[in-house]
């Protein structure tokens, strides 16, 4: 059964469940969904939700497991850089943002001839279409961090043809997108593409990381059998595939870029990569404009279904893969996304802002949870910020702990679900929501108790706890850089970018420390076929 066939069913079966009752738990039948799911994947699910279409959490958490019906709206403009002036015609990429389009927007000599000239990506030189792998068709983005002049190499021999930049404007709403979670444009084999590769296309076909092109023509063939006009990913920035250049979208210019040079007097080089980044930066919590509206409550994430999400490699265990799943697991998943465009399913418009309700508990909790966990505080301090927490949910005529519990783990969760997603997203945050009130009652608890007794231990048996909890919440929040210098960027690892520490333990750098940032993105091969030369090619300058 599809989603929309349970929702038509539980409507029919009762009429009670617009309220906030909870599914019941006979819903994960037949390979689908179930409340037990996303209440086991709780925190996993709220950090998808407080990810989606942000820069920063999906960098870190870049396995993305979930998908979202998207909206572009009317006159919005979108970028791709090729080395033609021509409009596109067909399928192609776009880019939300200026700089990412530029790094496509750079004349080439004949194709497969030029060392190199596939940036991650592309596919075999020679072999792919034009357009590998990102908002432009001219080729892949060049070496990160290796400036113009350190680059040229064989290409001063071959004719040179300038760049271009396109700008398009939506001449209508793009209604119908798939919105692909996680740092799904980042061809790696680390898992940023199973739910493109595992579940949306033919698991059957192995598909090397680089393959982008066959890809994309993959997702558009699936896209024109289900009604979706296009795909959003991120990279460096958020994508936007779209299946047909000729519908919903106007021509608006395509202006000439200036000539790469060897001149370092000339000024156009020095410093794009690092500026690119800067402009990457302040994406990170979102792409702003209202470029792209979700609808939250049509999210389907592999987190809901009872799927094996091991990762087989156990140093990167926190990131989920869907590599030890079955044909008809993954197959159920599909048909629930491929369902969101059918024609009964669009007319459902609930649309909770599920989204804002994460920021509300995150904001609320993240920097007092560490605050409460540093260590630094008396049993005084430490008992005086609990109390401040939770005195609100506290009835002093009456105090009764599990009613409070119940009242703290309800105070965003007040909206009434509508979809089946908004159920089990429902089912997903008040299970977080009533993880952190019950160890904050914990807390409160054992730092009552030891009123008379020694020393300090309750204090260290509360940081332990809320140590505990912020293990579990896992929030990206906790590695953020904080306000840089001018002269630095905060520096999250990202595709193609990034060393480990980058991922692990971003911070602020400066442009010349981003020349050596490498090493993080695994980009061999997850088809086991010959690596394309331009793949070599670009990994020894990351
Ligand atoms: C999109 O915007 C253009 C320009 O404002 C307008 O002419 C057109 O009717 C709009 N289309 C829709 C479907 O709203
Ligand atoms: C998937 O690919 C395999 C091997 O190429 C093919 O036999 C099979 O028919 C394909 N399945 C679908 C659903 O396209
Ligand atoms: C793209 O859209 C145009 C205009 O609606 C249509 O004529 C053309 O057939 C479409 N192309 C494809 C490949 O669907
Ligand atoms: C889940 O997948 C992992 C990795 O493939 C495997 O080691 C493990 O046995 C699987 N667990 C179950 C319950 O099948
Ligand atoms: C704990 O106190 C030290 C010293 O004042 C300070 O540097 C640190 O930031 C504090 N930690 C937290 C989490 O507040
Ligand atoms: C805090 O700990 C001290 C001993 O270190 C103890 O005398 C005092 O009663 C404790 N206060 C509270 C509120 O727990």
């Amino acid at each position: 059964m599809l989603l929309t066939s349970i929702l038509t069913a539980l409507i029919l079966l009762s009429p009670a469940l617009s309220s906030q009752s909870p599914l019941t738990d006979s819903l994960g039948t037949d390979n689908g969904p179930s409340p037990q799911s996303a209440r086991e994947n709780a925190q996993h699910i709220f950090n998808a939700v407080h990810a989606a279409m942000r820069q920063w959490d999906s960098s870190l958490k870049h396995n993305g497991m979930s998908f979202f019906a998207a909206t572009i709206p009317n006159n919005t403009l979108l970028y791709h850089g090729a080395h033609t002036k021509e409009p596109v015609k067909g399928m192609e990429w776009l880019a939300f943002e200026i700089e990412h389009a530029e790094m496509f927007a750079r004349g080439r000599g004949p194709p497969g001839r030029r060392p190199g000239g596939g940036g991650p990506g592309r596919g075999p030189p020679g072999e792919g279409p034009p357009g590998e792998g990102g908002p432009g068709n001219g080729r892949g983005p060049p070496p990160p961090f290796t400036f113009e002049k350190d680059r040229h190499s064989a290409e001063d021999e071959e004719p040179v043809q300038h760049g271009y930049l396109h700008t398009y404007r939506t001449s209508r709403p793009l209604t119908k997108l798939l919105y692909i979670d996680g740092m799904s444009a980042g061809k790696t084999s680390m898992g940023t593409l199973d739910t493109q590769d595992l579940i949306l296309g033919n698991a059957s076909q192995t598909q090397a990381p680089w393959g982008d092109y066959q890809r994309a023509v993959t997702l558009c063939e699936l896209g024109a059998e289900a009604g979706i006009e296009g795909f959003l990913r991120m990279e460096a920035g958020f994508e936007l595939i779209l299946c047909n250049f000729t519908e919903g979208l106007e021509f608006v210019s395509a202006y000439q870029r200036p000539d790469a040079t060897d001149d370092p007097e000339a000024g156009f080089s020095e410093l794009s990569q690092f500026e690119y980044v800067r402009g990457v930066a302040a994406r990170y919590h979102g792409i702003n404009g209202g470029r792209v509206v979700l609808d939250y409550s049509t999210m389907v994430s592999a987190f809901f279904y009872g799927l094996n999400l091991t990762n087989p490699d156990p140093k990167k265990a926190v990131l989920p893969r869907l590599v030890s799943n079955s044909a008809e697991e993954r197959e159920r998943v599909k048909d629930d996304v491929v369902s969101l465009f059918s024609p009964a399913r669009s007319e459902e418009h609930s649309t909770i802002d599920w989204l804002g309700i994460t920021d509300m508990i995150v904001t609320r909790y993240s920097d007092r949870l560490q605050f409460l966990a540093s260590g630094n505080l008396t049993n005084r301090t430490m008992l005086s910020e609990i109390n401040f927490l939770l005195n609100v949910f506290i009835d002093y005529t009456e105090p009764s702990i599990p009613n409070s519990i119940q009242k703290c783990t309800d105070i965003y969760l007040t909206l009434i679900p509508g979809t089946i997603s908004d159920h089990l997203i429902y089912e997903a945050l008040s299970t977080v929501s009533s993880k952190i009130c019950r160890t904050l009652f914990e807390v409160r608890t054992i730092l009552f108790e030891d009123a008379s007794a020694t020393s300090n231990s309750a204090v260290e048996q509360g940081n332990e706890a809320i140590q505990a909890l912020i293990d579990y919440l896992d929030w990206p929040t906790w590695l953020e850089c904080g306000k840089c210098a001018y002269d630095e960027v905060c520096f999250v690892a990202i595709w193609p970018w990034g060393a480990p520490e980058d991922h692990e333990n971003p911070g602020c750098i400066k442009v010349d420390d981003l020349r050596s940032r490498h090493g993080y993105w695994d980009m061999n091969g997850g088809g086991g076929g010959p690596r394309p030369k331009g793949v070599d090619e670009g990994r020894e300058d990351l």
